[in-house]
């Protein structure tokens, strides 16, 4: 949903703001840009592409000059071109901006300043032009800055630089905005990694925090509060982890690093953990919420509370909460599940949540998110930062923390780590090198395939829709998970002489699904099964350790690398696909 950073320090800012541009292109990929003060002139390359292609045109670092913003967009107002890409000016080139979010009243702003000249069908590019307006009456940059913040509705993470002005003004306001902190200057940006590589200071900005940035630090404005200071807190991921480590796609590193990442999730906080069981016990209706990988957490959540604590959970997309909000009460619980902790949706639901004075328990990976402040309580999924858009170990720790929970719940805590704890060996078998070459294999026949379709049954369900879910964001192929009882309702017309079905097999429902797949194979279907034991009717098997309560995370990891290998051999860039974003900070 777009990454801007900014830099002003003694080292020249265009390579800073270069790398930034690379480590948060996946927050928008369509098109980047830059500005940078030299000699008291903005001086500014923009275009439509991969930062990589732009940069080779354009040459990002003949820039000059120790102040810059930078922007990395993903589309939402106006086509992809040249002219929309940020940054983003006023009438006299005087002033410039980037901006991640959606300005709501861009229309009726516009229609204001009618002798203005637009350049972009961007909504952003009016923030510009209010600047411009208020230095028009004679309001110095950084009054002038606060009163056009004041007149924008919507969402924003703003950074603004003027020229002839040591400084960048910085604003936030639903979107995500930090600020790091080096010896040679200070960094404003949409994401921790974007700087790691300089520091692991950083202040974590509320909102409607306004920030001036000059050499000698910052100061900090909420509209709200008045003049704040904020801590300087220190992360404690380092920019290794950040790094491809060797591998080609980011996705492929993200799904090996699952061998230590449920390690990681388990170790919680063990006060924090019997404060939310309490909460759970007292709750009067429990509800969790998230979007596409997260929804699929939550739904395998509830099946697990279901089973494990006999523990009734409500699943709702974050996208369709508002449908629920008359049944919400004091009492209610309401777990808001995301890697990001900053989609838009999911907050949206936690918003609704808190004004009808539920408990929000967040489950959320990045420290310092939205979610983290917004929520009463949170567990951290301890995942580290995931750079390829598709999630997959923070899919696998957000379950990893569902089970804990619900074993937390029949006071078997314990029980439950050492459940996740024994994974090790088995996640290690599932993403080694022969596991590997065996889902190339299943690729290369599936690759050319329009359709795939994945059954399963309970728990296992769940996984087909998770898997459905990465074949098809990450290879474009149409990928649909049915509830294996449901194929005879309807969706067994779709198959036909060598369809290809994924059937995901777990113990306690081995004989309805395999029945399943029999209706399937009937008809044609080319059978790939997914489970602990072989059986006639599979054509291809694909052999994970039988789980129990932990066969949502067993059974998609090899799915994730299937997923990857159909996109490799498809040519396509997995950790980038077409029309995504990693945090989706719109509605
Ligand atoms: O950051 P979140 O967990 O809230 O993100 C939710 C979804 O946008 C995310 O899971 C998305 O569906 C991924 N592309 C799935 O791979």
């Amino acid at each position: 949903m777009c990454g801007i950073i900014g830099y002003i320090g003694s080292e020249k800012a265009s390579p800073i703001l270069l790398k930034g541009l690379f480590n948060l292109e996946y927050r928008g990929y369509d098109s980047a840009g830059m500005a940078t003060l030299n000699n008291e002139i903005i001086v500014c390359k923009k275009g439509a592409g991969k930062i990589h292609d732009i940069n080779h045109k354009l040459n990002f670092l003949s820039l000059e000059g120790t102040i810059g913003i930078a922007h990395n967009r993903w589309a939402t107002h106006g086509g992809v071109n040249d002219i929309n890409a940020h940054p983003h000016f006023d009438c006299s080139k005087a002033i410039a901006i980037v901006h991640n979010g959606i300005i709501e009243n861009h229309r009726e702003l516009k229609e204001a300043l009618s002798e203005h000249k637009f350049e972009s069908e961007t909504d952003s590019e009016i923030l510009a032009h209010l600047i411009e307006e208020e230095l028009k009456k004679g309001f110095s940059f950084e009054d002038a800055f606060v009163n056009a913040i004041l007149k924008l509705d919507g969402n924003y993470a703003v950074l603004a630089i003027k020229a002839g002005e040591e400084k960048i003004l910085a604003a936030r306001k639903g979107s995500p905005l930090v600020v790091g902190v080096t010896d040679h200057g200070i960094f404003l940006s949409s994401d921790i990694p974007s700087f790691l590589e300089w520091t692991k200071k950083v202040v974590y900005l509320h909102d409607y925090d306004i920030v001036i940035a000059e050499r000698g630090g910052i100061r900090i404005y909420n509209l709200i509060e008045g003049q704040v200071s904020r801590p300087i807190d220190t992360v404690e991921w380092d920019a290794e982890q950040i790094k491809k480590g060797g591998f080609d796609h980011y996705m492929l590193k993200e799904i090996l690093d699952q061998t230590e990442t449920i390690y990681r999730a388990i170790q919680q906080d063990i006060d924090v953990v019997n404060k939310i069981i309490d909460e759970i016990r007292k709750a009067y209706g429990i509800f969790f919420v998230g979007c596409g990988s997260s929804y699929h957490a939550c739904l395998a959540g509830s099946y697990l509370f279901s089973k494990i604590a006999e523990t009734h959970i409500n699943v709702v997309l974050a996208s369709e909460f508002e449908n629920y909000e008359h049944f919400l009460r004091e009492n209610t619980l309401v777990f808001a599940v995301s890697q990001s902790g900053e989609t838009a949706d999911v907050l949206e639901a936690v918003r609704a949540a808190k004004r009808s004075g539920s408990k929000v328990i967040g489950i959320v990976n990045r420290m310092g998110s939205s979610l983290t402040r917004e929520s009463d309580e949170f567990l951290l999924m301890n995942a580290g930062p995931e750079i390829c858009v598709l999630s997959t170990k923070t899919y696998t720790s957000q379950v990893a923390l569902m089970i804990l929970l619900a074993y937390a719940l029949i006071g078997r805590y314990e029980e439950g780590i050492q459940k996740l704890k024994g994974l090790y060996m088995d996640i290690y078998n599932l993403t080694s090198r022969s596991m590997r070459e065996h889902l190339k294999k299943l690729a290369e026949m599936l690759v050319h395939k329009e359709h795939i379709y994945l059954i399963g049954r309970g728990l296992q369900f769940t996984t087909a829709l998770e898997a459905a879910l990465k074949i098809k964001e990450v290879s474009y192929i149409h990928a649909e998970a049915f509830a294996g009882g449901e194929l005879k309702h309807g969706p067994l017309a779709l198959i036909e002489d060598g369809t290809p079905v994924i059937v995901f097999v777990g113990e306690d429902d081995e004989k309805k699904i395999l029945s399943n797949a029999n209706e399937v194979k009937a008809r044609g279907g080319y059978i790939i099964g997914v489970s602990a034991e072989r059986h006639d009717i599979f054509d291809y098997w694909i052999k994970v350790p039988e789980g129990g309560d932990l066969n949502p995370i067993v059974q998609i990891i090899p799915m994730q690398i299937l997923a990857y290998k159909l996109a490799v051999l498809k040519g396509l860039d997995p950790d980038k696909p077409r029309n995504l974003a990693k945090s989706v900070t719109v509605i």
